[in-house]
């Protein structure tokens, strides 16, 4: 979703936010500009489309830019008003510059009561009518700061704003309401702002996360914080990062996704030491002591929500909490689960699963149960992200920051802290689970060997992709385990390569989309040996007669399979039941990946996506 970036300071400010923008990119915009005083005047540069379009009104000469200290530069996801260069941000109102991630619900009421004073919006943009609010309590004498808090007080909906003014340069302004932003000091001098803490992090890892309602003034002297209500200064706790900025770029990957899928069994390691302590905790999938646990114990019953590929990721930890710890777990998406009338019975926990931490329909949720008087857990891997501030209690993973937008690796932990979950609360229900830890440990190694580069699985990926990327459609089959695999595989593939695919549970074919099945189908079909491997094989069977090309992701060895299909992938075998699904999402990550460069897409920026959707 959009994506802000602010700055005040010593440092000279384009290439600054240029380079920030730039670290934004990932969240997904259709048009993107930048602010800065020039001359004790604000300068606007725009463009709709690419950050490049911006850089190149600069000319690749940043020297007359050199003296210029305070600005602020905007990614814009398009809501309001289509993405055009008069619609990017930031947007002038008078002597007022601003930028703004969000939606402005009341934004007829507010356009009519603007048209009223007699401004004349240029833009078809809801920010462009808060700039007008802010610009008419400037006028009538306010601070920029008291301007921006009455202003805000006056809206509705879910947003952040960052503003400039010409009457108080060197002052930034940031209100968060809804869409996340992060602060942090210059060590220079100066302060920082942003949406995430991407841009940031090379300067200062301490940050600040602003709350619902708070307000942030940004001075050349640094960072101060006040209540959006009240007016009144506030303190706030500083959070450290772990991430580097290192992380951040592509380490000779031609895409971000590549290279995260390649740190999947590093993030693997990383979050495995993060949630267990092998030192002092008795039980053999030695889960580390913190509140989130407690939580675990106490429940009697679980509610899991997410949205997208975290759905899968809680779609397989259904299938492992039941296997294992016995509890009655539902999943649910956030969007259907916060719009139905859910009965809660008593003891239940409801868990939001979210990358980012940020996306509003998991949010609502974990909001909404709150109010109710509901426990609630949140498994994110942004730490001081808003599902970390305000479930009752969280857990991370640590997979370091992901930049692609079709997410791997935050997939990859996510599916990790459930199996360590399942495997610590089916312990204490008296499931015999050493073997399977150790297992999990050997794991990163095993998947080590399957990435490599010269290796078989490299090859035979690559090898079906070539053949199979002119093809009408997709389907991918797997049983058990390897269901939310498949639906994971199939968005993968829609997600960076355009192309129709579906994920189904084998049974189902013949259901109904057997009716799509031609010799201009393919299907991938998911089929290691497990306890699911012959049903799986007679679905591929029913396609396969009907003239589906098959690519097959099985167990190095599978005569059977191998035989069935027209190419196939072999995992290393003797590898748990329980452990595949590692495995089989690498290959089909790695096969929409493939695909995607044969087809030329913007694997990293897929059309029309955001990396956080923070609106519903
Ligand atoms: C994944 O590749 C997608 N880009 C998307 O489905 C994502 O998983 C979804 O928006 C949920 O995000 P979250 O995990 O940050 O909540």
């Amino acid at each position: 979703m959009c994506g802000i970036v602010g700055y005040v300071g010593k440092r000279p400010v384009v290439e600054l936010l240029l380079k920030g923008l730039k670290r934004l990119e990932y969240r997904g915009y259709d048009s993107a500009g930048v602010a800065f005083f020039q001359n004790g005047k604000i300068e606007i540069k725009k463009s709709e489309g690419k950050l490049d379009n911006v850089a190149k009104q600069f000319k690749e000469n940043f020297e007359p830019y050199t003296n210029s200290y305070c600005g602020i530069g905007h990614t814009r996801w398009a809501t309001h008003g289509k993405p055009t260069t008069q619609n990017a941000h930031p947007h002038r109102t008078g002597h007022v510059v601003l930028v703004h991630n969000g939606i402005i619900e009341n934004y007829q009421e507010i356009r009519s009561e603007i048209l009223n004073h007699g401004h004349q919006p240029a833009s078809e943009t809801d920010t462009e009518l808060f700039g007008y609010l802010v610009l008419d309590e400037m006028n009538k004498g306010l601070s920029l700061k008291d301007a921006v808090r009455k202003s805000f007080l006056s809206i509705k909906g879910s947003c952040s704003v960052v503003v400039l003014s010409e009457k108080e340069p060197g002052t930034i302004i940031g209100v968060r309401h809804g869409s996340p932003l992060v602060v942090a000091q210059d060590p220079l001098g100066g302060a920082l702002l942003a949406s995430d803490a991407q841009p940031i992090i090379e300067y200062n890892k301490e940050v600040v996360f602003l709350d619902h309602g708070e307000i942030v003034v940004g001075t050349e002297k640094g960072i101060d914080f006040f209540d959006l209500k009240s007016g009144k200064s506030i303190e706030k706790k500083r959070v450290s990062l772990d991430w580097s900025s290192e992380q951040l770029d592509k380490q000779g990957f031609p895409h971000y996704m590549l290279k995260e899928i390649y740190e999947q069994p590093n993030a693997f390691v990383d979050t495995l030491n993060l949630m267990i302590d092998r030192f002092t905790a008795k039980n053999p999938f030695p889960l580390a002591k913190q509140p989130g646990v407690e939580l675990l114990y106490k429940a009697k019953e679980l509610q899991i929500v997410a949205c997208g590929t975290s759905y899968h990721a809680i779609l397989l930890g259904k299938y492992w909490l039941e296997k294992w710890a016995k509890i009655p777990t539902q999943v649910d998406l956030s969007s259907e689960f916060r719009y139905r009338a859910p009965v809660i019975k008593p003891g239940t926990l409801v868990i939001g699963v979210t990358q980012s931490g940020e996306t509003a329909d998991t949010l609502a949720v974990i909001r909404d149960m709150k109010q109710l008087g509901v426990p609630t857990l949140g498994l994110t891997n942004v730490r001081g992200s808003t599902i970390s501030r305000e479930a009752d209690a969280v857990f991370y993973t640590a997979s370091g920051p992901e930049v692609g937008v079709a997410a791997t690796k935050t997939f990859f932990t996510q599916m990790l802290a459930f199996l360590l979950w399942a495997g610590n609360l089916g312990f204490n229900h008296g499931a015999k689970v050493s073997y399977l830890f150790q297992k999990i440990v050997e794991l990163p190694h095993l998947l080590k060997d399957c990435l490599s580069p010269d290796g078989e699985i490299i090859s035979e990926v690559k090898n079906a992709a070539k053949t199979l990327f002119p093809m009408k459609g997709f389907f991918f089959i797997g049983r058990g385990l390897s269901f939310p695999i498949a639906l994971e595989g199939a968005l993968k593939l829609k997600e960076i390569s355009y192309v129709h695919a579906e994920g189904y549970a084998g049974g189902e074919l013949k259901h109904g989309p057997i009716a799509m099945i031609d010799d201009q189908m393919v299907v991938v079909v998911l089929a290691p040996q497990d306890c699911w491997h012959d049903k799986t094989i007679s679905n591929l069977e029913e396609v396969k007669a009907r003239g589906a090309k098959i690519l097959g992701i099985g167990t190095r060895g599978d005569k059977m399979l191998s035989s069935l299909c027209h190419h196939f992938v072999g995992l290393p075998p003797g590898v748990e039941e329980d452990l595949m699904p590692f495995l089989l999402v690498t290959v089909v990550q790695l096969f929409s990946y493939e695909l995607a460069v044969l087809k030329g897409t913007d694997i990293d920026q897929p059309r029309n996506l955001a990396k956080s959707v923070t609106v519903e």
